[in-house]
């Protein structure tokens, strides 16, 4: 049967937001549940022609205006639509020992996600340049995963944590044991400073253009002099306001992400200098997170609506094709602030 409301939403859509953003909000509003090879293969097979009038529109002036008004929401609202679903959920599909929500480090088709996310914890172990007793602060600690693999390698040092996602606080302190708070890292004070060690793991994304400079200011002023920070995020390679943030509103109300080179001017200008960045490939994990949630829809639909199921079931193929088209590159940098 046709649903006129839904129809009538994807024409107003269309008009405002554009071919992607239309046709992710009309999926995500489907009755019956997505998933498989088929949903996949919808939203990464796309042709080039029709990719390249999808991604024009809408046209430049009014991406810009529309996301500069989504920016004014403040960041718990948008971390909450999606971060507090449910961690039963998220526990369906990320790997089962850390719950890394960020992307793996996978070499060959053989890695289990386990495998791959413990490769990229050890690779940024490695970047913090660890002796053992460093005080450490995790910015957006998300379920506590890298914070738990530093302890379960032996780190004496204090290790501290801030999420603006309560269930996953509650997760953090009373399940791990962690020291972590609901504290919101761009606008409040980094308790305990200074720090030997500031790192985060996917989650500078979410920090505002005209919020970098601040926060990378902020950071250095937190760190000891000799102190490393080291990041993992992605950023945009092609253009600031790309018709792809237009449709990730749907995911991450209030999230924009920001050019590669605004950042790293971001944190010279603190003070930093850059001692490495490198590439990775985030494609591998969005596959794996999506085989396992779409193996486990009957599962899912228990935990959490089908709306919201939807949502993740879109997410991770459209993810992948961001990625794909290179629109945006996920990077690990390491930043050192001198010692005079
Ligand atoms: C994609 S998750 C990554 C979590 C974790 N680092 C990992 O590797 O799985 C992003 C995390 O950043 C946190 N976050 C985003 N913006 C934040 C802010 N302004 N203040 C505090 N936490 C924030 C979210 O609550 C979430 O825990």
């Amino acid at each position: 049967m046709i649903n006129l409301q839904r129809l009538s939403r994807f024409a107003g859509n269309l008009a405002a937001r554009g071919p992607i953003y239309a046709q992710i909000a009309y999926s995500i509003d489907s009755a019956a549940p997505l998933g498989g090879e088929a949903n996949w293969n919808f939203w990464t097979k796309q042709s080039p022609v029709g990719l390249r009038f999808a991604r024009s529109y809408p046209l430049k002036s009014t991406r810009e205006k529309y996301l500069t008004s989504m920016l004014k929401a403040d960041h718990a609202s948008g971390i909450e639509a999606h971060y507090d679903v449910s961690n039963d959920f998220y526990a369906l599909f990320l790997d089962k020992k850390y719950r890394f929500y960020t992307c793996a480090e996978f070499q060959n088709g053989e890695d289990t996600l386990e495998k791959a996310q413990e490769r990229k914890a050890e690779h940024i172990r490695s970047l913090l340049d660890l002796e053992g007793d460093e005080k450490i602060l995790e910015l957006g600690c998300g379920w506590g995963s890298m914070l738990k693999f530093l302890r379960d390698r032996g780190h004496r040092g204090h290790l501290k944590g801030v999420t603006l996602s309560k269930e996953q606080l509650s997760y953090v302190k009373d399940t791990l044991g962690l020291d972590a708070s609901l504290s919101d890292f761009v606008t409040d004070p980094f308790e305990g400073a200074p720090y030997d060690r500031i790192y985060s793991i996917g989650a500078i994304e979410h920090v505002k253009p005209d919020e970098l400079e601040g926060l990378y200011q902020k950071i250095y002023d937190a760190l000891r002099p000799g102190g490393l920070s080291v990041h993992q995020f992605f950023s945009l390679e092609l253009e600031p306001y790309p018709s792809a943030m237009v449709a990730s509103q749907l995911f991450f109300p209030g999230s924009l992400l920001v050019m590669h080179d605004v950042h790293v001017k971001a944190a010279e200008k603190a003070g930093f200098t850059v001692r490495r960045d490198s590439i990775h490939d985030y494609r591998p994990t969005l596959r794996a997170w999506y085989e396992r949630l779409t193996g486990k829809q009957e599962e899912a639909l228990k935990l959490v609506d089908l709306r919201t199921y939807n949502r993740y079931m879109i997410f991770f193929p459209v993810s992948w094709l961001f990625f794909q088209l290179e629109e945006a590159k996920l990077h690990r940098i390491v930043l050192e602030k001198p010692v005079s």
